[in-house]
């Protein structure tokens, strides 16, 4: 199989990490050989209840036996996307009330920035440096790292960067600009969350200017930080929130929000200015529905908080210099990118899977389930330290 893997199924680089899957449930993925690994990942955070999780199975089952794609986004009245977008809209600030259901993060990104362009008449798109929201054409613009889009150039033109966390470079917004992308959290950059306000400040030059604000949460939302929404954390409300990942309970889904009056503006001049055959996908939304509810009706979302408490207490060692991030999205960043990269493959052999942040090699991703329990945050953090101990022993 691993052959095949190789052969036939196109490759994202190299030196892909290959483990053969047999089947997943809760906080573990099994291999073809039954071995067992503790999932300190979920899938790059897209799985917040785990592996399998029964009301999520449930949800798709039943949805199954009833119908599946039957016609494209936006035509028919279907039960699941419209509850789950109604679910959305009450867990969502006022006036943030009406949304778009996609296929994939990048494609709500997409959606996102035509948006902004027909709220505002404008075309001058910010976004930071270390951005990273995706990787369709329109979401690679606004990559902020050159060196991985570099090749694919000529990109959209009339993106301009700020740095993340930086007041002085808010100037730069100015009258016209069409909108300002950012990640709540820095997600490839290391977890690097806003600081002094940074966000709410962020807001006001927008609304000094007529820009709109984009709040790129496919990584932080749904739960993750301890809020359903990471910018509930931060005073800021944005005209057009990003979602993705964790929000399909593990079925690939993405969505954009934003006020009525302003994506009602993708429906007319020209007609259907936005459209998808599957996006709103009626087994993917029963799934994303089933899984929002649990989010937002157990405490799952108070217990992140407590769990990284947790985290942060036994992930101590002299290799470690800090751990970034907030609430199931951390970040222990090593003393160096080789000490990263030995952690994250010695603890593959060792049963627990851990992963790498796009743009800071020094990173070790731990954004497990948030359903993980204390007992498996204490078995992974003591493989690592173990690794730790080893690697300075040596
Ligand atoms: C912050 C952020 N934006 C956008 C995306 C793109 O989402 P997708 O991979 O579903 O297209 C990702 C995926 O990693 C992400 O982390």
């Amino acid at each position: 199989m691993k052959n095949d893997f190789l052969k036939y199924q196109a490759q994202t680089s190299p030196f892909p990490l290959a483990m053969e899957i047999s089947h997943a449930k809760g906080s573990y993925i099994y291999d073809t050989d039954n071995n067992a690994f503790l999932d300190f990942v979920s899938g790059v955070s897209a799985t917040p209840l785990g592996h399998n999780h029964p009301k999520v199975v449930n949800a798709i089952k039943d949805q199954l036996d009833k119908y599946m794609h039957v016609m494209v986004y936006g035509e028919y009245v279907q039960k699941a996307p419209v509850e789950l977008c109604k679910l959305i809209a009450e867990h969502l600030p006022n006036p943030l009330d009406k949304t778009y259901l996609t296929n994939s993060g990048t494609e709500a990104i997409e959606g996102a920035l035509k948006l902004t362009k027909r709220i505002t008449g404008r075309s001058e798109i910010i976004a930071a440096k270390k951005a990273y929201h995706g990787n369709t054409m329109g979401s690679m613009s606004v990559m902020g790292y050159e060196e991985r889009k570099q090749a694919f150039r000529p990109l959209l033109p009339g993106i301009r960067y700020i740095e993340f966390n930086n007041e002085e470079d808010l100037l730069r917004i100015t009258d016209k600009t069409a909108g300002v992308i950012l990640e709540t959290i820095q997600g490839g950059a290391g977890f690097i969350e806003p600081q002094n306000d940074y966000l709410t400040k962020v807001r006001k030059r927008c609304d000094e200017v007529g820009a709109v604000l984009i709040l790129d949460e496919i990584q932080p939302g749904i739960g993750r930080t301890g809020k359903l929404f990471g910018f509930d954390n931060y005073n800021c409300i944005p005209d057009i929130v990003v979602m993705g990942k964790g929000l399909g309970g593990g079925m690939p889904i993405g969505a954009f929000t934003a006020s009525t009056a302003h994506m009602d503006l993708l429906m007319d001049n020209p007609k259907m200015g936005h459209i998808t055959t599957f996006g709103g996908h009626p087994v993917i939304a029963a799934a994303a529905l089933a899984t929002l509810k649990e989010i937002t009706e157990t405490n799952l979302m108070t217990e992140a908080l407590e769990k990284e408490q947790l985290f942060r207490k036994l992930l101590v060692h002299p290799l470690i210099t800090e751990v970034r991030g907030k609430g199931l999205m951390l970040a222990p960043i090593m003393q160096s990118v080789d000490i990263a990269n030995t952690v994250i493959l010695k603890s593959q052999e060792a049963g627990l899977i851990l992963f790498w942040l796009l743009f800071e090699g020094r990173a070790v991703r731990i954004t497990p389930p948030l359903t993980i329990s204390n007992e498996e945050i204490m078995k992974g953090c003591s493989i690592i330290i173990s690794i730790l101990d080893d690697i300075l022993e040596s």
